[in-house]
């Protein structure tokens, strides 16, 4: 299988060391050959119809070049627009930086690629949170598949369980922890008492938080799952203003001993019961969704099967690298039949 791949920051880069790392298994198990025809980055693309040398790639990356230097194969100044055009192959992995406000350039990737005819899968909340309605509607027209297990929950199948496991029941509303960075902040400043700029740069540091952070922090990047969530889960025709959304920047050390007095937690939760809402609020500490550090919880309130919760982690390079490899599989799997 072709692939291009658009962005090379921890998510992107990430995912060429699990295809590298699981090869052997891959083509055993799932008869899956993946083939890095392009990557690009904010330097340029590096393309070979018999596929990219993914150690060269992840290289080159640690020693902070761009893949427009590999001889012979790289190209200064191209872009991953121009990749996905002029490339032979049957996925794009987009991996660029989220951005809420125009959603670019993942929307240009995500429109040209399902254009072109070419299976998408995407980690980036920001084109999805903006125009999931038209995007899902392009691919369905194109007749491709658009993939974004990976922009909720990183590795956790949050939007699996859901449309999976729950499609005979009716989802009535949900309620969740969808940002790692926040639960991460919030979790060390409760249980190591640091303060909330020391939790933030760890959370950059492992690799958590947003490249532009203000997102997790003023809670857009939940707010964004929210609307994938809405949107998918719950036929809800949502985009991002239709949200009230009110982050953690003004939570004080205080606010957190008063919830702890209370046997609660402070937690960043977006929820659907009725209206579509993100803000800081208590948990209690005995409610299973009240989980600690980088892990997201959600919890699902259906028809049927009562309240359920799903729980893992909610953000890193591998564990997002993971879910873009489970949508491949997926895309995989339909092209057989
Ligand atoms: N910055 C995001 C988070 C990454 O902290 O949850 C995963 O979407």
């Amino acid at each position: 299988m072709r692939i291009v791949v658009i962005g090379l920051g921890t998510v992107g880069r990430s995912f060429c060391r699990l295809l590298q790392d699981r090869r052997k298994e891959l083509l055993s198990k799932y008869g899956l050959d993946p083939r890095i025809v392009s990557a690009s980055d904010t330097g340029g693309i590096a393309t070979d119809e018999n596929g990219l040398d993914v150690a060269q790639i992840l290289k080159l990356k640690e020693s902070g070049m761009s893949v427009a230097e590999i001889p012979q194969k790289g190209s200064k100044g191209k872009s991953g627009k121009d990749a996905i055009e002029s490339v032979e192959a049957e996925v794009v992995v987009e991996a660029t930086p989220t951005n809420m406000v125009s959603g670019e350039p993942a929307l240009t990737h995500l429109e040209t690629s399902i254009k072109t005819r070419k299976h998408v899968i995407t980690a980036n909340k920001g084109p999805l949170a903006l125009a999931y309605p038209a995007l899902t509607e392009l691919a369905s027209y194109n007749n491709v598949s658009l993939k974004f297990s990976a922009a909720v929950g990183g590795g956790t199948p949050v939007l699996e369980f859901g449309r999976r496991c729950l499609k005979a029941d009716k989802i009535l509303g949900i309620k969740g922890i969808l940002n790692g960075t926040t639960n991460y902040i919030l979790t060390e400043m409760d249980t190591r008492g640091i303060s909330f700029e020391d939790a933030l740069k760890e959370a950059k540091d492992l690799g958590y938080a947003e490249a532009d952070p203000t997102l997790d922090v003023q809670g857009f990047d939940s707010g964004a799952k929210l609307v994938i969530i809405a949107n998918m889960l719950l036929d809800m025709d949502l985009t991002l203003k239709d949200l009230s959304i009110q982050g953690i920047t003004s939570v004080s050390a205080s606010d957190i001993t008063a919830a702890k007095e209370n046997g609660s937690a402070l937690k960043l939760v977006a929820s659907i019961e009725g209206k579509a809402s993100v803000s800081p609020i208590e948990i209690k500490r005995s409610d299973p969704m009240c989980v600690s550090g980088v892990l997201n919880s959600v919890k699902f309130i259906s028809e049927f099967a009562g309240e359920q919760v799903i729980i893992g982690k909610g953000a890193g390079g591998l564990e997002t690298a993971s879910a873009i490899l489970r949508d491949l599989l997926d895309i995989r799997q339909s092209m057989r039949i």
